[in-house]
């Protein structure tokens, strides 16, 4: 599979949240090269921390962000965020447990697809609403 690439049509009008994204999609490629590459596992366990890590605290910013603007879709962009982080949750419990058990060639394209769809669809719909966040961000 090949890097994911962020373009500008992924924006969501938010600097500090597409730099959030920019950063979960480098790290994604990441995985994917380690996982490519044959890294020993330490390495691909290593990445593959740091992104689960970077997912919760962006999933924390973002929410975080939508409640001071008081974004009407809050709840249902909270379940989405939640489903995934339990999901990551349990891949991780898998690997640590034992890191031969997650196929991470299919965890590395789960993570991007995820991904790429996420901030295409349910990202992008908060995007006129933080708008004003921006704005203030300029004065
Ligand atoms: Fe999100």
């Amino acid at each position: 599979m090949s890097d994911i690439q962020w373009t500008e049509d992924m924006s969501v009008g938010v600097e500090q949240l597409d730099g959030h994204h920019r950063r979960l999609i480098d790290l994604t490629n990441q995985l994917g090269t380690a996982i490519a590459s044959h890294d020993a596992e330490q390495v691909t366990g290593a990445v593959l921390g740091e992104l689960i890590r970077y997912v919760y605290y962006h999933f924390g910013e973002e929410e975080r962000l939508m409640e001071e603007v008081g974004y009407a879709e809050l709840t249902e962009h909270r379940q989405h965020h939640r489903a995934m982080a339990e999901h990551v949750r349990g891949l991780e419990d898998r690997y640590n447990n034992d890191p031969g058990a997650v196929i991470t060639a299919d965890l590395h394209h789960f993570l991007a697809d995820w991904l790429v769809n996420h901030i295409r669809h349910e990202d992008r719909r908060y995007k006129a609403a933080l708008t004003p966040l921006k704005a203030a961000a300029e004065v």
